[in-house]
This record gives structure tokens, sequence and C-alpha cells, in this order.
């Protein structure tokens, strides 16, 4: 797949070249952004103690600043530790809406030693944008970055 080989080089190069994680991270979220243009918003979790807290993003602002293990798609994917797809968002009770014309999104939890410590969160306004492509190259992004990212899961540790 040619568009997740240009994302997965770019995203190497950023964790070779960008020495402030606080950079790594932006220069991350706009290579997945900008990776495919019905990606409408893209942002990075971290966990911290129990909540996910978003780190960076492109797209409208959203007000799931904090996210708590267990709520949302997103805490949903940190409960289960593994990549949750949502088709159509309006079908699935655990959504919590950022943008009103969010379609579909899918959450890839950032692992380290086992255990989640953050999460990369997609939105788009096309339905049912997400498949296995989307997943195996976010899933690569995920494991590309997650020596670079500051804390450890449950801890609540930062930078
Ligand atoms: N939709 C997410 C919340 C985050 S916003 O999409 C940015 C969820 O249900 O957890």
């Amino acid at each position: 797949m040619e568009k997740g080989r240009e994302l997965i080089d770019r995203v190497e190069r950023a964790v070779r070249e960008v020495r402030d994680h606080g950079r790594l991270l932006q220069a991350v979220v706009r290579a997945i952004h900008e990776s495919s243009d019905r990606y409408d918003w893209t942002g990075i979790y971290l966990l911290q103690g129990e909540e996910l807290v978003l780190r960076t993003y492109l797209g409208p602002p959203s007000p799931h600043e904090r996210i708590p293990i267990g709520k949302g798609i997103c805490g949903a994917a940190a409960r289960e530790q593994r990549t949750i797809i949502v088709p159509d968002v309006q079908q699935d009770d655990r959504y919590l809406a950022c943008s009103l014309e969010t379609r579909s999104e899918m959450v890839v939890p950032i692992f380290r030693n086992g255990q989640v410590i953050g999460e990369i969160d997609i939105d788009s306004n096309t339905p049912d944008r997400f498949g296995d492509c989307d997943r195996q190259a976010i899933e690569t992004v995920a494991g590309l970055i997650t020596a670079r990212l500051p804390g450890s899961a449950g801890k609540g540790e930062q930078e």
C-alpha cells in the first residue's frame, strides 16, 4: 500500500530526527492526518493514571480532552487493550461525539511492555472509512513511537 509505506517512512524519519517528544507527537499526528484526505480528526492521547489525556491533535477542537478508561470508544480500546474500529459511530452507544460530522472512528492503542500507555485516535466524516490497511499502518506507527513516549502505563508518570 503506497500511502501506508509513505506514512511509515515519514514516521520513521521523525522518530530518528525529532528529539523533543512533544514535537515528535505533533509530527506523527501530522503525518497520519496527511496520509488520507478522509482522516478528518487525528489525535494522540497518553495515559495518565486512569485517564487518557489528549496531547496533540489536528482537526476541530474536541471537548474530550480527558477520557477515563472504560468511557467512549477511546476508553473501551484502553480497557480491552485492542484496536477498535467503529464503522458507524451513530450506531455505537459508547461513542463520545467530537464533531457532529464524524461518521466512523478507529482507535489504536500504543503498547509498551504489554501495557497500554496511550492511543492514536482517528475520526472520519466518511462512513466505514477504516479497514485492514488503515489498521495495519496505524498499529505499525504505534509500535514505532512507543519507545519515544514519556511515562509508563497506569503510573500517571509525566515527562
Ligand atoms: N470519539 C471518542 C472521543 C474522542 S473524540 O472523537 C476526539 C470516543 O468515543 O472515545
